[in-house]
């Protein structure tokens, strides 16, 4: 039950290697990376505390030396305090050019240890294990690193692309229903974009997926990370088609500031509610059926997942609140949002052509609904 994906960049290309039991091989895996025996780990205290000795033992079954530095878990983490302590870190741990950081984590991990490892010494290589289905199936792949500032979300950066992933399905087993379902939302939304048959197959096996099946939690991270690797491959920094990973984003972007990026609404739960207004939109714009919408809500439901904004517990802006959210997004060029719109399932595309009126009335309805 192994699978590997490659990502072809020239000669910053890699590999994502997925299946269960890939911590305790880790050692097999990142050895040929290594001009020394040694890396340095950066993880969370949550993740530490379940998984951080397999991770050591795995290495040490090569000879490989692991020090690790455990930042507290959550989205908090990722701002300048804890990103100056880590490079810190890793400038006290002697790490060289020719050294791996390994990323051990969530989204927050990764992204702020890909970061640290950009700039350290003007670049050093990093490795990612994912250990959150988010992370498996989109944050670890394709090398968007960054923190937080108080501006926005991921406003400070770099594309820096890691030189393995190792996605190990087994840890999956570790999260919170809620937090593997939050991570389902980014596996629905490749099915959305540019694959049917995906969320076709989805909506047959996704009852399994959830309830521990191995094959299919394998399969599942396989074909979202197959189709990021091949979109990443044709448009590394976002200059179009990657645009299209952001399905339901802008929606997603202005839930999570107006919930105040707290536990009122996961990334990925933000994410499943903003597919299913993209779709909605796309449908009043005649541009797909109102089938299609109806889809994406029912396979949403059907695995307990938050699909309307009524689903969101609290008080929300409304609608023009929530369209002055909308705008403050990092997509926004020459003042016009981006959406990712669909003209089937299966089919996105992005466009700036979006009458501002359609999006207010749209949310006003689905704020209506509550
Ligand atoms: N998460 C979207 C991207 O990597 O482009």
């Amino acid at each position: 039950m192994r699978e590997k994906v490659h990502v072809a960049l020239g000669d910053r290309a890699y590999d994502i290697e997925i299946g269960p039991g890939l911590l305790g091989q880790a050692g097999a895996h990142i050895a040929p990376l290594l001009a020394r025996k040694r890396v340095a780990v950066i993880t969370d205290e949550n993740v530490a505390a379940l998984h951080l000795e397999t991770l050591r033992t795995g290495l040490a079954t090569h000879g490989i030396e692991m020090t690790a530095l455990a930042l507290p878990a959550g989205e908090a983490t990722k701002g300048w305090p804890e990103f100056s302590r880590t490079v810190d870190w890793l400038l006290e741990q002697k790490i060289e050019r020719r050294d791996v950081v390994v990323a051990f984590g969530g989204g927050v991990i990764g992204d702020l240890a890909g970061f640290a490892a950009s700039v350290l010494r003007r670049g050093v290589r990093f490795v990612q294990i994912p250990t959150s289905l988010l992370a498996q199936v989109d944050s670890s792949v394709g090398g968007k690193t960054g923190i937080n500032s108080h501006h926005g979300k991921n406003l400070i950066g770099a594309f820096h692309q890691p030189s393995l992933v190792l996605a190990d399905t087994e840890v999956l087993g570790t999260l919170t229903a809620r937090d593997f379902l939050a991570g389902y939302g980014e596996v629905v939304k490749y099915g959305l974009l540019g694959d049917a048959a995906f969320f076709e197959w989805l909506e047959m096996q996704g009852p399994a997926l959830a309830s521990g099946d191995m094959a299919a939690r394998v399969q599942a991270v396989k074909r979202s990370v197959e189709m990021k690797a091949r979109i990443v491959e044709r448009d590394e920094t976002e200059q179009g088609e990657r645009a299209l990973l952001n399905l339901g984003h802008t929606f997603c972007h202005a839930l999570e500031s107006a919930t105040g990026y707290s536990s009122r609404l996961l990334h990925g739960e933000g994410v499943a509610i903003g597919c299913a207004l993209a779709f909605e939109l796309s449908a009043r714009l005649g541009l797909c059926s109102q089938e299609s919408p109806s889809r994406v809500r029912a396979h949403l439901r059907a695995m307990g997942m938050k699909t309307d904004l009524s689903d969101i517990p609290g008080d929300l802006p409304d609608a023009r609140g929530l369209l002055d959210l909308m705008a403050q997004d990092k997509k926004v060029v020459d003042g016009k949002l981006r959406f990712i719109l669909a003209r089937d399932i299966g089919d996105a595309f992005v466009t700036s052509d979006v009458p501002g009126g359609m999006v207010e009335a749209l949310l006003k309805d689905a704020l209506r609904d509550r």
